[in-house]
């Protein structure tokens, strides 16, 4: 049984509102690579070579093929029972939001419908110039051509955010607005290293919020919030949901 409080529980039962902050973690049990843990994606490629728009430019190919290949790994996993346990949250609770740093989809994918998406989404493609949207796959043509847009032949890009880009506007109002509403935040599955999302739990703290985090290990912000579940998302967030209906 994981080691989360009985206070966690209460509140998040009590709760008016909640949220959860979602990173990488979550989806490690579906079999979608971390960033930063060994075997993680930043090990094997830098952000560096291929995350920002100047290295897109200067060999889109690469980061095509990059993208296309972690497309084609997150079109074959599906959600796990961390993911589920979120949506049925939102079935329980009054108010609950996911705001997720990942581009996979998969909350959504579990029946999570008030997700807000801080870095795109890697299922979407778009043109750099006349920014319509591709179809899903369309990073991936044949042999070695560039992908490029149907209607304006531009190059098409993933829908997510590279370093050095803006968060997309009504993502982060929604995940402000969570924020300031929550009364409980969990930070799930995140090392809480990349801003402006690792601030959103002391934010929220800030705001009088509940916040514990499940992790494997101590995140960055571990010593910030209220308490650190460790143990695996896909064991903690059901265990935590059952505990929750026994006394909602
Ligand atoms: P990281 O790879 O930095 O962190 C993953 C976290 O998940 C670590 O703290 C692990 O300890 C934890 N973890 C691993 N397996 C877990 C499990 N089964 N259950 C619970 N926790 C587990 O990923 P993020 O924090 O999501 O941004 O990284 C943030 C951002 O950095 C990403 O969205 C991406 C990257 O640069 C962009 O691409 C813009």
């Amino acid at each position: 049984m994981p080691a989360f409080s009985q206070e966690l529980v209460e509140r998040l039962a009590q709760a008016t509102s909640a949220m959860a902050l979602t990173g990488a973690g979550i989806s490690a049990e579906s079999g979608v690579p971390t960033f930063r843990d060994p075997g993680g994606l930043w090990e094997e490629f830098s952000p560096q070579e291929l995350a920002n728009v100047e290295a897109f430019l200067d060999n889109p190919k690469l980061v095509q093929s990059w993208y296309a290949h972690r497309h084609a790994v997150v079109a074959e996993v599906e959600p796990n029972p961390g993911h589920y346990a979120l949506a049925e949250l939102e079935r329980l609770l009054e108010d609950f939001t996911v705001v997720t740093q990942n581009v996979d989809g998969l909350h959504q994918q579990a029946g999570s419908t008030n997700v807000a998406e801080l870095h795109g989404n890697i299922r979407r493609a778009y043109c750099i110039d006349c920014e319509a949207p591709a179809p899903e796959g369309a990073l991936a043509p044949d042999g070695d051509d560039i992908a490029r847009c149907p209607t304006c032949g531009g190059l098409l890009r993933p829908d997510v955010v590279w370093f050095g880009e803006m968060l997309p506007r009504k993502e982060v109002q929604r995940a402000e607005q969570a924020t300031q509403r929550a009364d409980v935040c969990l930070s799930v599955g995140t090392s809480a290293l990349v801003y402006p999302a690792a601030a959103i739990p002391q934010q929220a703290r800030a705001n009088g919020a509940y916040v514990a985090e499940i992790n494997i290990e101590p995140s960055a912000i571990a010593d910030q919030i209220d308490e650190t579940v460790i143990g695996k998302a896909g064991d903690v967030l059901p265990a935590l949901l059952d505990a929750v209906r026994a006394i909602a």
